[in-house]
């Protein structure tokens, strides 16, 4: 069964079985019946590399329904199944006027992976959101939920990569959403930037929104148009120590301080005055516009990009000393 339909890279790799589910029963027998094979969970594909096929049963998570689960003067909690498009559902929530996700338009994927590296963009988290997940254990079938808290959430990271990583599948996710009083968040200049182009003043959730999806396709490649999976580094958390040393002989290098001791430094940025913009070897490529993003120009195979990440990192460290690490899982 060939994958390269089920994964945004957008990669030739083929699994040994594949089955969809479209409920928790089918879910639940599938394990059930499955329980000495090797399984392997597929929600979006829009975060992992395939580097070679896969000898185990696939289950594809497609159940699909999205509703309002309870609300009060200001605030609404929206719970959607885990094979709900990640778009779709934001535009969804936009459109009865629901405030907390507009910043995280256009992000490709499906919701029961959102809580896995806790995606973000333009300022925001799902955590600033996030309720709980459902999520059945693959062992035992059990249901259990996960709160907030339990989530342990940080840059990129949950406890689903952590001690709950290939323990459970997100089966669900509930996400509370302002009704009224809507936290508009444009700290993000490049959103600012557009609102302004537009006119706009006292900005909507839609207008946000149609901020965010004009930024993301002006820098970065519709997975339909050319295999990529968002970002494939995380942008390096290092000591001010270290920081200081690169900033002493790139004194131009961007940073975010993110605690009085470490900073953030954009990942892009290090990749880009590298060199490495637009580089391309064979079918895998450094995206011409954001250096962030590895793409895939028809025929790379997941070794090829695999093979590219690591010279990007070699690259970076050679120059930078500072290590980059993938946010796409490598499979
Ligand atoms: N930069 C460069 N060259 C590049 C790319 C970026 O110099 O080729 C510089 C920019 O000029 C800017 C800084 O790096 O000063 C940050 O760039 P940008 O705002 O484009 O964001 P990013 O740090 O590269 C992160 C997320 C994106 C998210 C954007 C916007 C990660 C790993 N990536 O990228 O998320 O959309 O911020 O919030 O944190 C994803 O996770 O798949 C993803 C696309």
């Amino acid at each position: 069964f060939s994958l390269k339909k089920y994964n945004t890279f957008g990669i030739e790799a083929k699994a040994k079985q594949f089955v969809a589910v479209h409920n928790l029963d089918e879910l639940k027998s599938v394990l059930e019946n499955h329980a000495s094979d090797k399984k392997f969970i597929l929600g979006g594909g829009s975060n992992m590399l395939l580097t070679q096929d896969i000898d185990a049963l696939v289950i594809h998570v497609d159940l699909k329904g999205k509703k309002i689960i309870k609300e009060d003067d200001d605030f609404v909690w929206v719970e959607s199944q885990a094979g709900e498009n990640w778009h779709e559902f934001v535009l969804w929530t936009i459109n009865q006027n629901l405030g907390g996700l507009e910043n995280m338009s256009l992000i490709p994927g499906n919701v029961g992976t959102t809580p896995v590296q806790n995606i973000g963009a333009y300022g925001t988290e799902i955590k600033d959101t996030f309720v709980s997940c459902e999520a059945m254990n693959i062992l035992s079938q059990e249901m259990k939920s996960f709160t907030k808290e339990d989530c342990n959430f940080g840059y990129r990271e949950s406890v689903f990569k952590q001690e709950a990583k290939d323990k459970y599948v997100i089966t669900s996710v509930v996400f509370k959403l302002t009704k009224r009083n809507h936290k508009i968040n444009t700290s993000y200049g490049d959103i600012t930037k557009g609102l302004e182009n537009q006119n706009v003043t006292t900005p909507t959730l839609k207008d946000v929104s149609n901020a965010v999806i004009a930024i993301r396709q002006s820098k970065l490649p519709d997975p339909k148009e050319l295999g990529n999976s968002g970002s494939f580094f995380k942008n390096p958390i290092i000591s001010k120590e270290l920081f200081e040393k690169v900033q002493q002989k790139f004194p131009e290098v961007k940073f975010f301080e993110v605690s009085p001791t470490e900073v953030k430094v954009p990942a892009g940025w290090l990749i880009e005055h590298s060199g490495l913009k637009g580089y391309r070897k064979d079918d895998a490529g450094v995206h011409k516009n954001q250096a962030l993003v590895l793409v895939n120009y028809g025929n790379a195979t997941g070794q090829d990009i695999l093979n590219l990440s690591k010279y990007v990192q070699k690259t970076v460290f050679d120059k930078y000393g500072i290590e980059i690490e993938a946010e796409v899982n490598v499979i």
